[in-house]
């Protein structure tokens, strides 16, 4: 028997429910913040991923599902934003539309070491604004996130913010961590003594205890930032305040992707263990002139949906309003197929007994799928051209005229 490739998940119907209901509310959210849907392919060139991630970030460095064709070099998308950055110069749209506000939904993959919550096809739920540096729009973006939070209801979230700076700033910040960390390489875990020289600024939220006691020693606040990368990120705060978003300010929250610069952010989820960030993002200014476009501003974010669903209540699955239709004797059954066919051009969700089911089993079946009614047909109502309708919220059950049961379904 074939198995799930590790790291990855069927996702039955009885889940999809849940999938639905926040793929709907996501959508709605959006389109009340007027961001619009776009979709671009699960496969990239590979250099894509390598230019806008960095040589040195994890994802490129270790977890590119890589497909090769001939010459070409493919990755299976490890993230969106990347992927809608070039989708958003390659179809000129930096031309016909300039500022825009995109979100999208759908499998990623990661070539991780598989565990809870972390998964190698997962899927996000994001968002990117292209074409502004504007601080209002980190605000937005930030308030969007915890809009769709509070609407898929889920409770006890925290919003981390830090600001990066400009390019020359990660550039101090690195060049000052270097600098500090030399002598104490010995103290930190593996992966970061590999950092120190490929990627130090990560080192800031390794989640390594030894390492953690030596950056918290370090004392890194945010003195790096220039003038003019202060004053953004303090009209970002002060933009959260007046809405009322509660955030905590992280210094040490500096995110894996090289192309991040100002604001950036992540959400966290107590009850997530290891793997608590729910979603993350920020800005990402120089990824647009890096890739070919014009030399303006970006920010985005982007939510794990598989976290979302261990972080939310799990919803009762209701299969609402079906009718399920239960016919005895052949004459009945071919009824009942016409009738199943008026119900579902009526709009009218409904599904019949196909495996030969006695009266007792199909009505256990009815309760199986939580039908809101059950309709019997026998010989006795097909002499009188009525239906027996069961409601089986209630209980009661009543003989009608097969003339009035669209009317009386749809009240
Ligand atoms: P990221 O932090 O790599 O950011 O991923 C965003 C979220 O995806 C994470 O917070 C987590 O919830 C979920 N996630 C990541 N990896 C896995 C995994 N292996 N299994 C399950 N869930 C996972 C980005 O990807 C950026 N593109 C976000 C962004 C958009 N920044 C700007 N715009």
């Amino acid at each position: 028997m074939y198995k799930k490739v590790p790291g990855t998940k069927d996702i039955l119907p009885d889940e999809c429910a849940q999938w639905q209901a926040i793929e709907q509310t996501s959508r709605e959210i959006f389109r009340l913040y007027n961001y619009r849907e776009i979709r671009v392919p699960v496969i990239e060139e590979a250099a894509l991923f390598d230019r806008s991630l960095g040589q040195s970030s994890e994802i490129v460095q270790k977890q590119m599902f890589l497909i090769k064709n001939k010459e070409d070099l493919y990755a299976l998308r490890p993230e969106g934003t990347a992927a809608i950055v070039r989708a958003y110069i390659e179809n000129s749209l930096d031309k016909t539309q300039g500022f825009a506000k995109f979100y999208y939904l759908g499998p990623m993959f990661r070539l991780e070491r598989p565990q809870k919550g972390r998964l190698r096809q997962f899927h996000h739920i994001g968002c990117e604004v292209i074409g502004s540096y504007a601080p209002e729009i980190d605000v937005e973006v930030i308030r969007l996130a915890g809009a769709l939070l509070d609407a898929y209801s889920i409770q006890g979230y925290k919003i981390q913010i830090n600001s990066l700076g400009c390019v020359k700033d990660k550039k101090a910040l690195s060049d000052i961590l270097h600098k500090k960390l030399k002598d104490k390489k010995s103290g930190l875990c593996p992966d970061c003594q590999d950092r120190l020289n490929r990627n130090v600024l990560r080192i800031l939220d390794c989640k390594d205890e030894s390492c953690k006691k030596i950056v918290q020693g370090l004392n890194i606040g945010a003195e790096y930032l220039c003038a003019d990368c202060q004053g953004h990120f303090d009209q970002v705060k002060s933009g959260l305040d007046g809405l009322g978003v509660k955030y905590e300010v992280s210094p040490h929250l500096v995110r894996g992707l090289d192309y991040y610069t100002r604001t950036v952010f992540e959400i966290k989820h107590d009850g997530l263990g290891a793997q608590d960030a729910i979603g993350a993002g920020g800005r990402y200014d120089n990824l647009i002139k890096e890739l070919g476009g014009p030399d303006t501003g970006a920010i985005g974010f982007a939510f794990g949906v598989e976290r979302l669903l261990l972080a939310g209540e799990k919803p009762q699955t209701v299969n609402n309003n079906l009718v399920y239709v239960i016919s005895l004797g052949q004459e009945a059954k071919k009824e009942a197929a016409k009738l199943l066919n008026i119900l579902r051009a009526n709009g009218i969700a409904c599904d019949t007994d196909y495996e030969g089911k006695s009266l007792k089993a199909a009505m256990r079946k009815a309760n199986d799928l939580n039908a809101k009614f059950v309709l019997m047909l026998g010989d006795n109502e097909l002499k009188s051209q009525s239906v027996s309708l069961k409601n089986m919220q209630t209980g009661e059950q009543k003989e009608i005229k097969q003339s009035d049961l669209i009317p009386e379904l749809k009240c």
